[in-house]
């Protein structure tokens, strides 16, 4: 039972490696900073990582307390906030069945963002069944905590979509909520589950270090980590392409680089100061705003070292596991009160479980 009344939030990310700049302006950095307003929950979707890489359950392992040291590194504090390891939490597992019914075949393998990784990973003809499951988990990922808000990036708001219909149906469908009702009001229309909205972060899209045609990716290798030293981070700014040739030449303050300098140099005088000077080519070459960018990224960062390394001492898995631990508990108290709402609307209401 939560005696919270703080409205409720829940994001997560699928454990595949480090976290880097585009996850902090993305998704991250708002976490961090909603976790005194709301009641927080944080995910690590590490069944879902199991949908593409079921053969390394090593690395899986792995991975989930690598991002659970970013998340604390980054600032998530676990005594405000709730650490949810999705495979402990069976109520997760259960409501995916229940959505996948009132979801349709189509809904899910026309899911624009699941078209595209089918497209972009290799995948065409070799996904696993469980593949595009992983989609309507997601549904049940966000709605066993009955959130009103889910941060996350551009390319989730189909999934969260895929939530919002699969919420309302489920309302309409066993609640008896009017069709007509709007989305704010389906709780108090006697739903289960509020309709959850996307919160987009403060940076839609962070280009990858480069040329600026992709998006910043582990895989692309053109990420900045928040693990990364300040040497390394230099390095990777330094990497930056612009096509200008000198100090002199009035440059485009819409460039990969400005789009850095936007996101990461947080003095907005100064950003107008270097976007007006640049644009006028009044002699700033590209190599002295890498530098301030370095040094604001790294300035950032700083912080972020200092808390991580709390946690990179001998016993820092042990400390990792007992967080995970301690989340799941807190976490399956809000997801089997859900679960036994739902059941009890749908009629399976056939003698209340405690989980140990
Ligand atoms: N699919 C998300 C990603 O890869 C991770 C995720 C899983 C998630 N379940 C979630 C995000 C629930 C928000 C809410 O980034």
């Amino acid at each position: 039972m939560t005696t919270t009344t703080k409205p409720r939030i829940l994001t997560g990310d699928t454990p595949t490696g480090r976290l880097h700049l585009g996850h902090w302006v993305g998704s991250v950095e708002r976490r961090v900073a909603l976790q005194d307003e709301y009641d927080c929950y944080f995910l690590l979707a590490n069944m879902h990582a199991f949908t593409t890489r079921f053969d390394k359950p090593q690395d899986i392992r792995q991975d989930t307390l690598e991002i659970v040291k970013d998340w604390l590194a980054a600032g998530i504090d676990p005594n405000r906030s709730t650490i949810v390891l999705q495979t402990e939490i069976p109520a997760i597992a259960e409501l995916t069945w229940y959505f996948a019914m009132l979801l349709s075949f189509n809904d899910v393998m026309g899911n624009p963002t699941l078209v595209h990784e089918l497209e972009t990973k290799g995948l065409a003809d070799k996904y696993s069944f469980g593949f595009p499951l992983y989609t309507v988990g997601q549904c049940a990922d966000i709605l066993a905590f009955r959130p009103e808000l889910v941060p996350v990036g551009e390319d989730q708001e189909p999934h969260i979509e895929m939530c919002r219909k699969a919420a309302r149906k489920f309302n309409q469908l066993y609640c008896d909520v009017s069709s007509r009702t709007e989305d704010a009001d389906y709780v108090k229309a006697g739903g289960v589950f509020p309709i959850p909205k996307a919160l987009l972060g403060r940076v839609k899209r962070l280009p990858g270090v480069g040329d600026g045609k992709q998006k910043m990716s582990k895989s692309l290798g053109n990420a900045i980590f928040l693990s990364d030293t300040p040497k390394d981070v230099q390095k990777k700014i330094n990497k930056i392409t612009t096509g200008r040739q000198s100090p002199t030449e009035p440059g485009d303050p819409t460039n990969i680089l400005f789009q850095f300098v936007e996101a990461f140099i947080l003095d907005e005088a100064r950003v107008a100061e270097l976007k007006d000077r640049y644009a006028r080519g009044d002699n700033l070459g590209d190599g002295h705003v890498k530098q301030e960018l370095a040094e604001a990224i790294n300035a950032l960062l700083e912080p972020m070292r200092t808390r991580r390394a709390e946690y990179e001492k001998s016993g820092g898995d042990d400390a990792i596991i007992d967080i995970i631990k301690a989340g799941v508990k807190k976490a399956n108290a809000t997801a089997e009160e859900t679960l036994h709402l739902a059941k009890r609307a749908m009629k399976l209401d056939f003698g209340r479980r405690t989980l140990a």
